[in-house]
């Protein structure tokens, strides 16, 4: 079954543990990134642990390989299970966050294709391609592929084989449970759910719509 991983972007700590309490139960992953914690802190990530889901830091870290062994490392002290890092810094860089996912017994995704409009204008030409056999030289676990562009995310998942591909654009952004549930290994829907008057129903909802891996 594909995962369904919950975005979790608000801004504050009583409207983030109100929806994940909610959607809890019918989610694999929380991730977050710096909306919710520059409002409120890197402290929050143990306070979400309590649900006993795997949590993902959103921090698409782009730095030299040096700073984002630094950023991964207090990633995975504050009690994180995944890392997300940009491929356009190179293979070196990557390697830095997946050596320190790997040494903490997490995983690291590495974003091949953003997911929104603008996401077309750097990453099609070729290079979300490039990234996705740095994956391979690097050890990563996967790849953020779009959602909103499942033609794209066939094509880098032939690249990168079996390795996982997380899909954010659900939702929100327009993209289609029933396109891409099956090409990809999980889901990944913010606004649809936590912006929804009903957090808990909409996430039962999008666990629902998910397909089977083919
Ligand atoms: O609210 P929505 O469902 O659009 O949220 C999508 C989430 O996935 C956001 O946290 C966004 O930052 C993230 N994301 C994305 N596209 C990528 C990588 C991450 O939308 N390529």
């Amino acid at each position: 079954m594909t995962d369904l991983i919950l975005a979790l972007d608000p801004t504050t700590r009583t409207d983030a543990m109100r929806i994940a309490s909610a959607a809890a139960p019918h989610i694999d992953a929380i991730k977050i990134g710096y909306p919710l914690i520059l409002a409120e802190g890197l402290g929050i990530a143990k306070e979400l642990k309590a649900f006993g889901l795997p949590l993902i830091a959103d921090f698409k870290v782009a730095d030299i390989p040096n700073t984002n062994q630094l950023i991964a490392q207090q990633v995975f002290e504050a009690g994180f299970s995944g890392i997300i890092c940009h491929g356009f810094p190179g293979s070196d860089s990557v390697k830095a966050c997946v050596n320190v996912a790997h040494d903490n017994g997490g995983e690291c995704y590495v974003v091949a294709e953003m997911s929104h409009p603008g996401g077309a204008e750097f990453f099609q030409s070729g290079t979300a391609e490039r990234i996705a056999r740095v994956v391979i030289e690097t050890g990563a676990d996967g790849i953020i592929a779009p959602a909103t562009r499942p033609e794209r995310t066939r094509i880098l998942r032939e690249i990168i084989g079996t390795r996982k591909i997380l899909s954010p654009g659900v939702g929100a952004q327009g993209g289609d449970p029933d396109a891409i549930a099956g090409l990809v290994d999980g889901i990944i829907v913010g606004r649809a759910i936590y912006e929804s008057n009903d957090p808990g129903a909409a996430a039962a909802r999008y666990a629902s719509l998910r397909g089977k891996r083919t």
